[in-house]
């Protein structure tokens, strides 16, 4: 095994700290901050999930809202990223935000300035919200406490990746029809870098499913059951009789040397197929947080076979992050558009 899941928890701790990864005030659904799924309370997540169905409406219909009219929204992406970029800059649009992007290759990080500078110049322009992905655990708490904004934390290193989440527990939900106790998923792969495997091993918690995990012993973090999933020694263990199971991509952007042997050697031992899937019951799911590589952690058949939910996470993506936007933006502007009076006040005074 390696490490220890602690390595993966922000560096930074408060005296309100309250679990393992927690570095963080308690989140409630009220706040304009979205940081973790871990500490938050089922009732919370069920409300943001029935908000993503509404908002998933919305979008099938090609309607859009005015919801958050002349809010600015940040997109602060310092790792790469399509799904999570593109969905919350397309859900920004369509609530009637201004999104804009932070190139970091192209801003003054480069020149040598800091994260925090560089935010609090952004926000300094009257930016309301500002979602940020960083490569280090806790940067997004860490902005919180100091930019006059919203954050949105859209992956935070191996800690935590909340609106990945809530996206994994929505296509569950409807594909489990509602009911999370009782049913168990494998999440199979590199759980050492994972914030995928975090937020989700949170939320299914949170829901009242469980988790059982299995990886190389390389990719498997010592004390991971703290988190409350079991540890299988192998991907057959972990996947026989399952309602579904999560392949993860090996993170090797997070990793120095090489902790697998070969892309081969991984997909015989790791990888995701038929004849795996075929061990869980009739009508359990296949997911994956993508970007997959194909026939490496997940065989190209089963990405595209009947039972794989790929696609529709990526819609329920979109409506997760239609939901999350509008909560922050309700809390951190409750009364909208005040301004129209405010300057003709003051263009008469
Ligand atoms: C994941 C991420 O970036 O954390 N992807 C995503 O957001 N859809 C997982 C990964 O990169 O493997």
């Amino acid at each position: 095994m390696t490490g220890s899941v602690l390595l993966n928890a922000p560096a930074s701790r408060t005296s309100e700290d309250t679990g393992i990864f927690c570095a963080r005030a308690p989140q409630d659904v009220a706040h304009s901050h979205f940081l973790a799924l871990e500490g938050m309370r089922r009732e919370a997540i069920v409300e943001i999930l029935d908000e993503a169905v509404r908002y998933r409406t919305m979008l099938r219909s090609g309607q859009v809202s005015d919801e958050l009219r002349g809010m600015a929204v940040c997109l602060a992406f310092f790792e790469d990223s399509t799904r999570t970029r593109v969905s919350f800059e397309l859900a920004a649009q369509r609530l009637g935000a201004m999104p804009v992007t932070l190139f970091p290759a192209g801003s003054s990080m480069s020149k040598g300035e800091t994260l925090l500078d560089t935010l609090t110049t952004v926000v300094s322009m009257h930016v309301d919200l500002v979602v940020v992905r960083h490569k280090s655990p806790g940067a997004a708490a860490y902005l919180a406490r100091h930019l006059d904004a919203g954050v949105i934390n859209a992956g935070d290193g191996a800690h935590e990746h909340p609106t990945q989440g809530l996206l994994d527990l929505l296509t569950l939900r409807e594909a489990w029809r509602g009911r999370f106790e009782s049913r168990r998923i494998a999440i199979i792969g590199d759980l050492a870098h994972s914030r995928v495997a975090r937020s989700a091993i949170h939320g299914l918690r949170a829901l009242g499913a469980s988790v059982t995990v299995a990886g190389p012993r390389t990719l498997m973090p010592e004390g991971i059951e703290a988190l409350g999933c079991t540890v299988a020694n192998t991907i057959e263990d972990a996947m026989r009789g399952a309602d579904g199971v999560m392949a993860l991509r090996i993170q090797r952007e997070r990793t120095e040397q090489s902790l697998i042997p070969s892309a081969g050697e991984y997909a015989r031992r790791w990888g995701v197929t038929a004849e795996r899937v075929a061990l869980m019951k009739p009508e359990a799911v296949v997911m994956h947080p993508g970007p997959f590589n194909r026939d490496v952690e997940i065989a190209s058949d089963v990405v595209d076979g009947a039972r794989s939910l790929i696609w529709r996470q990526v819609e329920n993506g979109a409506a997760v992050r239609c939901a999350v936007l509008a909560r922050c933006a309700r809390s951190r502007r409750p009364e909208r558009n005040p301004w129209t009076l405010d300057i003709a006040e003051e263009v008469a005074t």
